[in-house]
């Protein structure tokens, strides 16, 4: 008897987690489904959902009317986190005190225990403290850089009129195409012109950046481009490129980002090494280092898994580390804060930007104040910050993360099999479609990632163009295509809210599409080309 059950245990543990075929074997599911959401549509409805896109949405998916989604919506993963259990009972007990309510300082308690003693606040005075609250990612970073802008205004900086000589021609040719995005740039000095770069800027980021007269400069490493699958971090800076523009043009540099994970090339993480690295060169020039740290768990699950010297230390332990390196950090809560609305600007105790900027502190209370509320709840409710501080206990288990990054990879293999190119080795949030190999050897248009988005909401899933259309702009009467060249479908997916059996159907519409890519039509591009993030708002229509 026990050495038949002996058997059937060493069968059983023999199906467990095999990462030679993502999907086949068990893998763990760290929770089950606690609440559920009807819908009220049907997946037959083909005609209704092309009626729906043609005449209400302008072929743009940000317009399409949810409801009408019978399989996977994966527009984004930002917000459309399924909630646990005990973040709704933690949201009941909200307390909607005006000021310093209880989720306040449990959350400064919780910032202080995610990311480790250093974000403390620095306690020199109460009530301009290190933790500042948004209602989301973006409002964060238009506070950083409406009040970084105008203290750099504020010291009179008087800046070169061109660029340093020796700086890398690449790069030269980069700033100068952004410099024509700039909004109010009276002629071609530079004598007022920052530069903030990154390994990749977000879109929100990169509007941001741009709407406060400076110029967003993405500098992924050489890796990001390749299909290298042995490669893990190739959502890292390039540090060569960093190092020369430091060398050249430090002054001009305020801050330097670094985005984890990059979700501009792939939802791809970003090793310690790298971090540490570039934390080393902006020591060098005194330049504080911000992270946008939206997924700064998944970010260390990879850095876990893959990086030497590291598959022994928690989760927990690795974003310790990760955020020794940085002065600061804004984050959308909405990703690896798993609520669905919420941000925040995070300041070191004794961070280099409050050195280097003084009154920026001062600067970004006063702004705060005046657009999201007092500092103590920034825009969110008292339950908001109950639901954030449970969020952030679950998102560095190590069970949610194997699921939540193991879902992606079958998702990811799913697509493989069936030879549809993908960004490789997938990332932590998304699969990322690249676009311009989707159609190799077949005659196309400029904007296919919007056909092919347009096309999967009438099968009935929803994806998001990251290619030629959302980075690109248009000047002087032509399109300039982003630089460097970024043509990506990425379907991101919801944390905690989808079945494997369910990315699959996306797959099997892919498929269709694939298999007959020659006969997909380009757009015409109706409405909104020439407008800043464009691809928010434009609408489109088949070509003929
Ligand atoms: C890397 C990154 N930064 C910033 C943002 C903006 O955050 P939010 O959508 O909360 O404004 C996003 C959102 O997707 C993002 O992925």
């Amino acid at each position: 008897m026990s050495s038949t059950i002996d058997f059937f245990i060493s069968k059983f543990r023999e199906n467990i987690n095999r990462e030679d075929e993502p999907g086949r074997y068990f893998v763990p599911r760290p929770y089950r489904n606690a609440s559920v959401s009807f819908r009220n549509c049907s997946i037959g409805d083909f005609e209704k959902r092309r009626d729906i896109l043609v005449n209400e949405a302008g072929l743009n998916a940000f317009m399409f009317r949810a409801d009408m989604i019978p399989g996977c919506d994966l527009l984004s993963d930002s917000g459309t986190t399924t909630m646990t259990m005990k973040q709704w009972a933690q949201m009941l007990l909200g307390d909607e005190s005006y000021g310093s309510n209880e989720g306040y300082f449990e959350l400064k308690n919780k910032i202080t225990e995610t990311f480790g003693e250093d974000w403390q606040s620095d306690g020199e005075n109460k009530s301009v403290d290190n933790l500042f609250i948004f209602h989301q990612g973006r409002a964060a970073e238009n506070a950083m850089f409406t009040v970084l802008k105008r203290v750099l205004n504020g010291m009179g900086i008087k800046l070169e009129p061109k660029l340093g000589s020796g700086l890398l021609p690449m790069l030269k040719t980069r700033i100068e195409s952004k410099l024509s995005s700039i909004k109010n740039r009276s002629g071609d000095s530079l004598d007022s012109v920052f530069i903030i770069p990154s390994n990749s800027h977000f879109d929100t980021t990169q509007g941001n950046i741009v709407d406060k007269g400076m110029v967003p400069l993405d500098l992924p490493c050489p890796e990001h481009i390749d299909d290298n699958r042995d490669f893990h971090f190739r959502g890292n800076m390039d540090v060569a490129e960093i190092e020369n523009l430091l060398e050249n043009e430090a002054s001009r540099v305020p801050l330097v980002y670094i985005t984890i994970t990059n979700n501009t090339s792939g939802g791809q993480p970003v090793s310690i090494a790298n971090i540490k690295r570039v934390r080393e060169i902006t020591d060098r020039f005194n330049i504080p280092l911000f992270f946008d740290a939206c997924r700064f768990a998944e970010n260390a699950w990879f850095i876990k898994k893959y990086e030497k010297g590291y598959s022994d230390k928690s989760v927990s332990e690795i974003v310790h580390e990760m955020f020794r390196y940085v002065d600061g950090f804004h984050i959308s809560l909405k990703k690896d804060g798993l609520v669905n609305m919420g941000g925040a600007l995070v300041l070191k105790k004794g961070s280099r930007v409050t050195e280097k900027y003084p009154g920026f502190k001062g600067s970004l209370t006063d702004y705060q104040i005046m657009a999201e509320g007092h500092p103590t709840y920034g825009g969110l409710a008292g339950r908001d910050l109950k639901g954030v501080v449970e969020g952030l206990s679950v998102v560095v288990r190590q069970d949610y993360l194997d699921a939540r990054i193991g879902q992606i990879k079958k998702f990811a293999a799913g697509l493989k099999r069936y030879d549809i190119p993908i960004i490789e080795p997938a990332g932590g949030h998304a699969v990322y479609i690249n676009i311009d190999k989707f159609f190799d050897g077949v005659e196309t248009d400029d904007f296919m990632g919007v056909s092919i988005t347009a096309l999967l909401l009438i099968a009935g899933h929803r994806a998001c163009e990251l290619g030629t259309y959302a980075f690109g702009h248009y000047a002087g009467g032509k399109e300039i295509p982003p630089d460097p060249r970024v043509n990506y479908l990425r379907a991101a997916v919801p944390r905690l809210a989808y079945e494997d059996a369910d990315l699959l159907s996306f797959v099997e519409a892919v498929k269709i599409l694939f298999d007959h890519r020659d006969r997909i039509p380009g757009v015409n591009v109706e409405y909104g080309r020439e407008l800043s993030m464009r691809h928010f708002k434009s609408r489109f229509s088949f070509k003929q």
